[in-house]
């Protein structure tokens, strides 16, 4: 039986009790880690003077944890420096913010190979490596340059920006290249996985043969997989909220009375358009008098990365147009807006959800956004709220029955509320029923099984498909109006097939458990030619 590993920049031990951010990767990959059992190898959280240079897992259940310092440098140039404010707006399309320095992305490759040295030892010949995110995107070469044939697969949990994009970025070639030591490279959406393979053929001569790109003696498959929930938890813990009010439902019912609740819940980053969603409310109540004193905005935003400046700058924004949103349109006995900067437990959060007729989720740009499918989870299927969705969500490749806005355009978002709030029962609940068919069917368990079948089999997942029992997009259906901005998206913008993606038989998780010999090993692999060099 083969064992997974899975590295990611931050692990999240479940001893610690921390309340984990809302939507998120960690939570995804611990109930991964769980259904599978294995080694979960990453960066503790902390910084210390003198870093270890060895690392000692410790078992928990089923799952293994591995963690590692970073010593204060490291956290600035690897962390803060090249992932967040580098990589982090290219990826978003944020090209005026990306702050590019040689040391912080040297220090990015120094970290990317320390943690190759350190999983290393930790290492078995039949574990099968699966790699997340932006801030190791060079470990699987690191890897391999130390000799690991293992299948090592990567998951991509934020955009991909087009060549146009990426090539900004000093160093581009090289680092695109490292992608090619990856057996299988998982995007959340085809848009973002025709991206890399642009890329690759842009920036560094790749042939595309279909979902594989070939560069030099490697061949690497790129698809779709976009990542789901534990829908059936999360189903139950709001309505569980509902039976067992819990305390911070009570405080936020209690204040509001009998008044609507319209909400949003993101970590506080710029992606996210926070600041453009309480302009939106704004907006909406301009435009709207009559929902005056009966509806109110919950802006739940944890602080995030608030070392970066950026952050730190949004942090002041959204208390400065809160402010002057609540000083202009406010009542004595009525507060439109308000933003609590404080994480909550999920259990809380699926009730806070549970209780909000309008689910608010309108990044400016957003690789999958699981708050999305957390909000369509959580309601009262006799009479559920609405989701208003951002198209540049990769969730609205999936999830087109929301209301899809642009949320550039405050307008357009205010009159998605006020739709939002007027929306007939019949009508919620017909778009509720085929949104949560939808996440049902892709949940966190076919996202693992369908990847991890792909990665340990022959390397090519079947192609972006729909998971079993996706609903056929009615093709006699109503269209929703607001939905027209996504229909009227250029060809290459459109979301994928709706759903997803086909039943992939393969998406039993059945290749992962073969037995070794049933295992192409790839030949030992030479350092890439124009592979980072280390220093
Ligand atoms: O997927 C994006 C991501 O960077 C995840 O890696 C992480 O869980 C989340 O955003 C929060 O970011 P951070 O770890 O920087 O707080």
């Amino acid at each position: 039986m083969m064992r997974l590993v899975v590295v990611s920049n931050r692990v999240t031990m479940p001893e610690r009790g921390e309340k984990v951010a809302a939507g998120g990767l960690a939570v995804a990959l611990r109930s991964a880690l769980e259904q599978h059992g294995g080694l979960w190898f990453g960066w503790s959280g902390a910084t210390s003077a003198e870093p270890s240079s060895r690392v000692e897992p410790v078992r928990l259940g089923k799952v293994s944890y591995a963690v590692v310092d970073l010593s204060e440098a490291e956290r600035q140039s690897y962390y803060l420096g090249f992932s967040n404010r580098a990589l982090w707006p290219l990826m978003h399309y944020r090209l005026g913010l990306t702050e590019f320095n040689r040391s912080d992305y040297a220090g990015y490759l120094a970290v990317n190979r320390r943690f190759a040295r350190l999983l290393l030892p930790l290492l078995k010949p039949d574990d099968v490596i699966w790699i997340h995110d932006y801030h190791l995107i060079p470990l699987a070469a690191e890897l391999r340059r130390r000799g690991v044939t293992n299948r090592i697969g990567y998951f991509h949990h934020i955009p991909w920006p087009s060549a146009e994009v990426f090539g900004a970025l000093p160093f581009s070639a090289t680092l695109i290249s490292t992608m090619t030591a990856y057996d299988l490279v998982g995007m959340q959406t085809q848009v973002d996985a025709d991206n890399l393979i642009g890329g690759l053929v842009a920036l560094r001569g790749a042939r595309r043969e279909g979902d594989r790109v070939r560069a030099g003696p490697r061949s690497t498959v790129v698809q779709a997989f976009p990542i789901g929930i534990d829908v059936e938890a999360f189903r139950k813990l709001a309505a569980a909220s509902v039976r067992a009010v819990t305390q911070p439902i009570r405080a936020t019912t209690g204040p509001l009375g009998g008044r609507k609740l319209v909400i949003g819940v993101d970590r506080l980053d710029y992606s996210k358009g926070i600041v453009q969603r309480l302009e939106a409310f704004g907006q909406f109540l301009r435009s709207h008098p009559e929902h005056r004193g009966n509806v109110g905005l919950l802006q739940i935003a944890p602080p995030s990365r608030s070392d970066v400046p950026e952050y730190a700058e949004l942090d002041r924004q959204s208390d400065e147009v809160a402010g002057r949103l609540n000083a202009a349109l406010g009542e004595f006995d009525w507060t439109p807006i308000r933003v609590v900067k404080k994480a909550y437990s999920r259990s809380a959060l699926a009730g806070f959800y549970r209780r909000a007729q309008v689910g608010l989720v309108t990044p400016m740009r957003d690789g999958m956004n699981l708050v999305a499918k957390e909000y369509v989870a959580a309601q009262n299927p006799e009479d559920p709220g609405v989701l208003v969705l951002s198209r540049f969500a990769g969730a609205a490749h999936q999830l087109g029955e929301a209301l899809i806005v642009n949320p550039y355009d405050t307008h357009e978002v205010a009159e998605a509320i006020r739709t939002a709030l007027a929306m007939p029962k019949s009508e919620r609940v017909r778009r509720f029923e085929r949104l949560y068919a939808t996440i049902a069917s892709s949940d966190i368990g076919w996202w693992t099984s369908r990847y991890l079948a792909a990665l340990s089999g022959a390397g090519a997942a079947e192609s972006a498909v729909p998971p079993p029992g996706t609903p056929k997009p009615a093709s006699g259906a109503r269209k929703p109006a607001v939905r027209q901005s996504v229909r009227s998206r250029p060809a290459a913008e459109k979301p994928a097939a709706k759903g997803g993606a086909k039943p992939a038989g393969a998406a039993s998780g059945a290749g992962f458990g073969k037995k070794r010999s049933d295992f192409r090993q790839p030949a030992r692999a030479k350092p890439l030619p124009n592979a980072p060099s280390p220093r």
